[in-house]
């Protein structure tokens, strides 16, 4: 199959479109389909990357079934002739990068647990110190140190679409305590389970994102999971504390775009054929490394 860029699934309003994922209301369930548009430093590139969509679902997919057994979560099918049943003409060009899922009403807090400083928490505590947003982290650390122990970092979603890291007691005043506990549990519960599987494959799972919902059954796991979009992965062979790690995915596009000349404000420029080939082959790699098998393509 060609980059699928944009989706439109006859006979249904447009979806509501983030950087990479459309996602369409069906009343009583949703149906996140995952284009091949490839962000990098906060803007869409003009051109994909063939396949990302489909490779990407596909580990969200893994990690939702792997994980299955920490908190509830919001997949119902990710087969095509199940999600293909629910459109009114032939769709082919949806088999593999489509989640149906359980409408859930988003909890406004992202669920963030680190293993490692680095990003955004990072420059907060230079800038604040230990103590930054009362999180007590011990003097002393430096880029991509790893933590004693994982941290749960909660953030909400500012203006811009950048996230806010927030501190627990924040969350607590915005959720209630019941719920930010919980919350706080199951994230870092996830964390500890998934970043166990990524070190048994040589990768560290260095932070990642989760994004819960409220149902009439309680509250889900919901979003992507554990997909190079929400997660920081590196590789662990060429781990080196005091440096920023190469980002697994995308260092082929970021390398290219700090020498394109492009003045970082959106939209993105179009990415050459072979910085293309080379990101996708990387997305396969991390897909066979972390689920041990080829993705359907
Ligand atoms: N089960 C669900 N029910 C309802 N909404 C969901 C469900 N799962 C995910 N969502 C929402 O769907 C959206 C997914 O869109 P996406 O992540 O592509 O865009 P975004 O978060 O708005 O922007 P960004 O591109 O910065 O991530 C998010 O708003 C997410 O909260
Ligand atoms: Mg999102």
């Amino acid at each position: 199959m060609p980059e699928l860029l944009h989706s439109a699934i006859f006979g249904l309003p447009a979806p509501r479109t983030g950087k990479v994922r459309d996602v369409y209301d069906l009343a009583d369930s949703v149906l996140i389909v995952a284009t091949d548009r490839i962000s990098a430093f906060d803007a869409v590139m003009a051109n994909g990357i063939p396949d990302k969509g489909c490779i990407l679902t596909q580990m969200s997919s893994f990690w939702f079934g792997l994980l299955t057994d920490v908190c509830p979560n919001h997949v119902l099918s990710t087969d095509f002739e199940t999600i293909q049943a629910r459109c009114q003409k032939p769709q082919p060009e949806l088999k593999g990068r489509s989640m149906l899922c359980k409408k859930a009403k988003t909890i406004p807090v992202e669920c963030v647990a680190r293993g490692y400083i680095t990003g955004s928490l990072l420059k907060e505590y230079n800038r604040v110190g230990s103590d930054v947003h009362g999180l007590e982290l011990p003097a002393g650390l430096i880029e991509s140190s790893q933590l004693s122990e994982p941290i749960f970092t909660p953030a909400t979603k500012a203006e811009e679409g950048h996230d806010e890291n927030i501190s627990f007691a924040t969350m607590v005043d915005r959720l209630g305590r019941e719920t930010a506990e919980l919350l706080r549990s199951w994230t870092l519960e996830l964390y500890s389970r998934a970043s166990a599987h990524a070190a048994s494959k040589g990768i560290i799972l260095a932070d990642t994102k989760f994004e819960f919902g409220e149902t009439e059954d309680g509250i889900i796991l919901i979003d992507e999971v554990l997909t190079p979009d929400s997660s920081r992965y590196w590789d662990g062979s060429q781990y080196e504390a005091g440096n920023s790690q190469p980002s697994f995915d995308k260092q082929f596009v970021r390398d290219y775009l700090e020498t394109s000349g492009w003045d970082k404000n959106p939209p993105g420029p179009v990415l050459p054929a072979d910085i293309v080939e080379k990101t996708r082959a990387k997305y396969i790699d991390a897909y066979r490394r972390i689920v041990g098998q080829e993705p359907d393509l």
